[in-house]
């Protein structure tokens, strides 16, 4: 069982957690470079990892044994580190969004394709367990029509507003990116998007003209209505649930508990919730980067290809587009989901235990 060479670039907060879990938890991976424009940064991870680090994204292209390239850096610096791997014959695991504009977006997608490189998305929720079992029995008829889909995804604590928006891009590009991929994802195609939002946790949020609480309505082509809600200060936790509603069957993930401890007295129960994306979904971090390993070593299609990433985007854009006009915009001509469209199902290994 041959096993694949990876780098990793940026380790802030979700890079150093995605540089554990390839160190201890995805059996096929050997990371062995992680670098970060901050020496501090990379010093820390590489040295509690026990992995080669340095500043120089070049240390990973220059090496010939490195087969690919997980990118976990501001969301401002995707595109071109993609296109740079790509030109480098690296395969990719990009964070999302690929970018923060649609032209980067589409050149990151050429220069892998041209290359012949795998680029997959990092939409980890397709990996969570729940999620992919309602997703697998949504694409088998198990539903029927979808009539109705909520999807909250919320934010313990908020980012602290300054370059934020210059680095990682508006709520919805930040964000609502994933709900809009379990959208295309699970309901296929897309007919129209009304998005409003509200900056009433930080007035720094409005004055850089982003939002830090938003309520983006989906109508899907195939007739049926989705709400998406997001908070970036829901204070008491994490959260990321989904109920559906279809003409066989209904389903609902709800948030989940932190651990299993229930805590009762009169009249209440206690119980730990999530505090951020890597605990109310750890699995799904792993499996993710499992899936990319073994597409590299099989040189299989890639479970979330980039046109995941470039239609989820385009709806983001739409999103914006309604937030400032201040009405509903059509996505006609503009989606085409392949899940939709007869996508075939993938097969992704179970994770291995810690
Ligand atoms: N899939 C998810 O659930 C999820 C969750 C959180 C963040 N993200 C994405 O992960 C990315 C990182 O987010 P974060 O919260 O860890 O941000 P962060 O600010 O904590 O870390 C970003 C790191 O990238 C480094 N960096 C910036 N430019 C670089 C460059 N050119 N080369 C090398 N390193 C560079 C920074 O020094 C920093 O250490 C973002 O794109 C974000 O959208 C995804």
């Amino acid at each position: 069982m041959s096993r694949v060479r990876l780098g990793l670039a940026g380790v802030g907060e979700l890079g150093s957690f995605h540089a554990q879990n390839l160190t201890r938890r995805v059996a096929l991976a050997d990371l062995v470079r992680v670098v970060d424009q901050s020496e501090e940064a990379a010093r820390a991870t590489g040295n509690r990892l026990g992995v080669d680090w340095s500043t120089s994204y070049g240390d990973i292209l220059d090496d010939d044994s490195i087969r690919g390239v997980v990118i976990a850096s501001s969301t401002s610096t995707h595109s071109g580190l993609i296109q740079e791997a790509a030109a480098a014959g690296k395969h990719v695991f990009t964070e999302k969004p690929i970018a923060l504009e649609l032209q980067a977006t589409v050149d990151a997608i050429e220069a892998a394709r041209s290359a012949g490189v795998k680029l997959q998305v990092g939409f980890h929720r397709r990996f969570d367990p729940d999620f992919e079992e309602v997703a697998r029995r949504v694409h088998a008829g198990d539903v029927g029509d979808i009539y109705f889909l909520r999807l909250a995804h919320r934010d313990m604590t908020p980012p602290i507003p300054g370059t934020y928006l210059a680095n990682m891009g508006h709520l919805f590009v930040d964000a609502t990116i994933h709900d809009f991929d379990t959208v295309l994802w699970l309901g296929g195609g897309v007919k129209e998007v009304a998005a409003y939002g509200a900056s009433v946790v930080d007035p720094q949020f409005a004055k850089t003209g982003d939002a830090d609480h938003a309520v983006v309505i989906v109508r899907l082509a195939a007739g049926g209505l989705c709400v998406i809600d997001n908070s970036r200060s829901a204070g008491y936790g994490y959260e990321c649930a989904l109920e559906l509603i279809g003409s066989s069957a209904a389903a609902r993930i709800s948030n989940g508990r932190q651990g299993q401890l229930e805590w009762l007295s009169t009249g209440e129960t206690r119980a730990a919730l999530p505090s951020d994306h890597t605990t109310r979904h750890p699995l799904a971090y792993v499996r993710e980067l499992d899936a990319f390993v073994r597409t590299i070593r099989d040189d299989a299609p890639s479970p979330v290809p980039s046109e995941r990433g470039l239609e989820a985007f385009q709806l983001t854009q739409l999103a914006l587009h309604s937030l400032r006009e201040g009405r509903p915009m059509s996505a006609d001509g503009l989606i085409r989901s392949g899940d939709a469209t007869g996508e075939p199902a993938r097969d992704v290994p179970s994770a291995h235990p810690a």
